[in-house]
């Protein structure tokens, strides 16, 4: 019998890690006069593009806007079709039928929850323009075989890297030397928080130019500065644009997190070896497998139940651990499974078998830098009990 002992405060499924360094940043930026777009955007970008050893960093108002912008930049419109992966959330297909284009799934690679390259292979038609990659939770896709099938039939790759900032494929970060775009979130519950939030990055100089362009209303560049002294007042409107920009009170939460960056990592990581060294002793969960080519990041930590030896389903776990005042999600809820898309696609459920077993299965622990020891081994105690409690 397990000697469980239920809590009587909620462990959140998320909280934000701000420290008064973010809050004394955000009041400087209050008291500077300068609170849009401007000179904290600007140092953003140019120490994100930094950190990641990229040639560009476009500020977005999120990781949405900075898909979007990826896909039309490179010019993906009506007649286009687009690969992506239903294991996401919404906006990475959102934005590709946003363009005009057809979004066109292909299945996971249940090992990882990734997108599996011989799936996207089987896809392609002469409409298929680009690929959409999702580093599902920090994990990194396959970057080489899906690179190797871009190149082959010439292809754009926009990674959706909203989960992966500080993660790696073969050692070296997403986002460095890229051949195509990848897009990262800022939003509150990602590794870097500015509240909601976004950045495109790009080495492609064509790319940066029209992002900045359609981003910032489709008016020409810098004409941010048209208030500043020198800034001129002229402007033209390239093309019509999006008013998609980050600004300054933004880009002063973003500055001080990637700061911290590494200091939040480590507080992950170590949450996350300890959720892996006691789940993986246990017979009816299955961690996550990490491949030998990636870096994880631990923006989530997913966690699949083997429903064959419990009597509960996945749903009930998640009331159990509710119940036991651990907060949790789910990710995701797979994008072909939503009414929109089987309405105008045609999808049924079990389109993607190996992205709805996924989903069957899985369940979004808390983890983040601010959790402590305690909150830690309490949400490992939990879930142990609910197996005990509920194991064939
Ligand atoms: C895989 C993935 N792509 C894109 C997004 C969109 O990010 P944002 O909320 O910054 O627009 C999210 C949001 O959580 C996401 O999980």
């Amino acid at each position: 019998m397990s000697d469980f002992q239920r809590r009587d405060d909620f462990i959140p499924y998320n909280v934000p890690d701000i420290t008064d360094a973010e809050i004394n940043e955000v009041v400087e930026t209050l008291k500077s006069g300068w609170v849009a777009k401007g000179p904290r955007t600007n140092r953003f970008e140019q120490e994100f593009a930094g950190y990641l050893g990229a040639k560009h960093a476009v500020a977005m108002n999120s990781c949405t806007a900075a898909l979007h912008i990826a896909l039309l930049a490179k010019g993906i419109g009506p007649g286009d079709e687009v690969i992506t992966t239903p294991m996401t959330f919404a906006s990475t297909a959102s934005t590709i039928i946003h363009t005009g284009a057809t979004p066109v799934f292909a299945d996971i690679d249940y090992r990882t929850g990734c997108i599996d390259p011989d799936e996207i292979e089987k896809k392609i038609t002469s409409r298929t323009k680009a690929i959409v990659p999702v580093h599902y939770s920090g994990q990194v896709c396959d970057l080489d075989r899906i690179y190797a099938i871009a190149d082959k039939h010439g292809l754009f790759v926009s990674e959706d890297a909203a989960h992966a900032l500080w993660s790696r494929y073969k050692g070296r970060l997403i986002g460095n030397k890229l051949q195509g775009a990848a897009s990262y979130s800022f939003y509150a519950t990602k590794n870097l928080c500015t509240g909601d939030g976004g950045m495109l990055v790009t080495d492609d100089d064509e790319i940066d130019a029209r992002a900045r362009i359609l981003s910032g209303q489709g008016m020409s560049h810098n004409a941010w500065n048209r208030y500043a002294k020198g800034g001129s007042w002229k402007y033209d409107i390239a093309e019509p644009g999006f008013k998609y920009n980050m600004f300054d009170i933004q880009a002063a939460l973003g500055l001080v997190q990637l700061s911290r960056l590494e200091e939040m990592q480590a507080a992950r990581l170590k949450i996350a070896a300890k959720y892996q060294e006691a789940f993986g002793k246990i017979d009816a969960l299955d961690p996550p497998f990490v491949p030998d080519y990636t870096t994880h990041c631990w923006h989530l930590y997913v966690l699949r139940i083997v429903p064959e030896l419990l009597t509960i389903d996945r749903d009930q776990f998640i009331v159990e651990l509710n119940e036991r005042n651990v907060g949790t999600s789910v990710h995701f809820i797979p994008v072909h499974n939503m009414s929109a898309y089987q309405k105008r696609f045609g999808f049924v459920d079990s389109d993607f078998p190996m992205a709805q077993k996924h989903f069957e299965r899985i369940i979004s622990l808390p983890l983040y830098p601010t959790m402590t020891d305690e909150q830690v081994d309490y949400v490992i105690a939990a879930v142990t009990d609910i197996v005990e409690t509920y194991h064939k």
